[in-house]
């Protein structure tokens, strides 16, 4: 469903001073702080150093969307950024849904996974892979708030109805509300909470979602307490990229410095407020692409690095690289791998000899059940799919990949790869060793070893047809 949203300017509520408050549940202690700096170091160690390009991004309509079911455009940002940036780049989402249907939506749509996930509209702000909360952060939010007081004047309002459970967090109640009532009950519930003491910020946004959150919440507020986190330690990302489409983006775009896309299907309320306030920064572009593209297309806009997605490559055997890069071959060798199933390259003798070129005569595979096979024989049973996923729903991607240089002419490289068939999701844990001996940059690297691991039950309980 399409939305459209308000932000209810900061500056349109007054700040109040209260000292009464500060009996909130959610304590941060000084033990999850510090898990969490460590964990910030850690995905800055992984960088080592400054990040070439940092892109901030909400979920719904923007980086996914809603309307293509074959996900095409997140695909193709999918492959850019494996490609291109993940070795020395951040990726951040920044989404107004809260862990619960965050997690849904990494269920249904190809979405990579963020070096930093910012949930619940900038009130919940994770780290890595095991999601390590900010405690800094919560600390923070915990100034003038009082989530009981919020209960208890909203349960006064008649038109106000709550959203799911799961959408209520620490820092976040949230509504529905009709949109003609929306304007007066929020100047209600403003003057209300003032007068209870809490100092808030009240977001409504697509015409029917009401949310209420400590002042110094928000997907804004957030971002600016990062690049803070950042410029502290002396790694503020050489390059930031906000992309949003709806009213509550619209924080994300009044930082300073940072690049902004607001892509081509932007909310009338984005482009409004927009207008309204940033019309002259020339950092900040409304795209003529939808979702992911115009993502994509911002970057080259602003030359922020590469923007030619792979899978905007035909032949992907015409290389124009100009140094081995594992990260590259990963995804140029999975693209393949789909494309061949799909029948979407020609099943020719040259390309068969190609793929099997780029394996080493005498490497493995060792399958995620456990069976050791040889690389070559892997490529002849991929030679007998060519085409059964033709007109199929069938998708193929690559997530993290980060690789080191094992000596002068070797790399280790791992990675996630996924492959989607109609309903069904398979995923394994990838270890490669590629070797760059005896070959040229346009042929490519050699694949010496790989070793796999189920990511999830569906793969090894269905795991027959799992190729590599
Ligand atoms: C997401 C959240 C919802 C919130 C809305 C607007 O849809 O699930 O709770 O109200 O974003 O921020
Ligand atoms: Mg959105």
């Amino acid at each position: 469903m399409l939305r459209f949203g308000t932000v209810i300017p900061i500056s349109s509520y007054s700040s109040i001073t209260c000292s009464c408050i500060n009996n909130h549940p959610h304590h941060p202690t000084s033990l999850s702080t510090s898990v969490s700096e460590a964990s910030l170091k850690a995905t800055m160690n992984r960088l080592a150093g400054v990040a070439r390009l940092m892109i901030v991004s909400d979920l719904d309509h923007t980086m996914v969307d809603h309307h293509d079911l074959d996900n095409l455009a997140l695909l193709r940002f999918n492959a850019l950024w494996e490609s291109n940036y993940r070795n020395n780049s951040l990726l951040v989402f920044s989404t107004g849904r809260s862990p619960t249907l965050y997690k849904e939506l990494r269920k249904e749509k190809p979405l990579l996974v963020p070096d930093i996930t910012i949930m619940s509209v900038g009130t919940e702000i994770t780290y890595g892979n095991s999601m390590i909360p900010d405690g800094g952060w919560i600390e923070i939010l915990n100034q003038k708030w009082n989530r009981n007081v919020v209960s208890e004047e909203t349960k006064k309002i008649s038109e106000l109805t709550l959203q799911s459970e799961t959408e209520q967090r620490p820092h976040k109640v949230s509504f529905y509300i009709q949109k003609d009532k929306a304007e007066d009950i929020m100047k209600v519930l403003s003057t209300r909470l003032e007068e209870r003491g809490l100092d808030v910020k009240i977001i409504y946004s697509g015409g029917m979602d009401l949310d209420i959150l400590p002042q110094g919440a928000g997907k804004g507020q957030a971002l600016a307490y990062l690049l803070k986190k950042f410029k502290a330690e002396g790694n503020l990302p050489h390059n930031t990229l906000v992309c949003g489409d709806s009213g509550n983006d619209a924080e994300l775009f009044s930082i300073p410095d940072v690049h902004g896309v607001m892509v081509s299907n932007a909310q009338e309320e984005l482009l409004q407020w927009h207008v309204a306030n940033a019309k002259d920064n020339p950092k900040i572009i409304h795209a003529t692409e939808r979702c992911a593209a115009g993502i994509i297309q911002a970057i080259g806009y602003f030359n922020l690095g590469p923007s030619k997605s792979p899978r905007d490559v035909t032949d992907l055997s015409d290389s124009k690289m100009e140094k081995f890069d594992p990260a590259y071959e990963v995804v140029k060798f999975y693209l393949f791998y789909e494309r061949w199933r799909r029948a979407e390259v020609e099943n020719s003798e040259l390309y068969f000899a190609n793929l099997k070129a780029v394996c080493c005569p005498s490497g493995i595979l060792v399958h995620p059940s456990g069976i050791e096979q040889s690389l070559h024989d892997c490529i002849n049973s991929l030679r007998q799919c060519y085409g059964d996923k033709q007109g199929k729903q069938f998708w193929v991607w690559v997530d993290q990949v980060l690789f080191s240089q094992l000596g002068s002419d070797s790399w280790l490289v791992n990675f996630k790869k996924w492959e989607q068939s109609g309903e069904e999701r398979k995923g394994c844990l990838t270890t490669a060793v590629l070797s760059s001996k005896d070959v040229t940059v346009a042929k490519g690297l050699t694949w010496l070893h790989v070793h796999q691991t189920w990511l999830n039950e569906a793969g090894s309980s269905n795991g027959i047809s799992w190729l590599f």
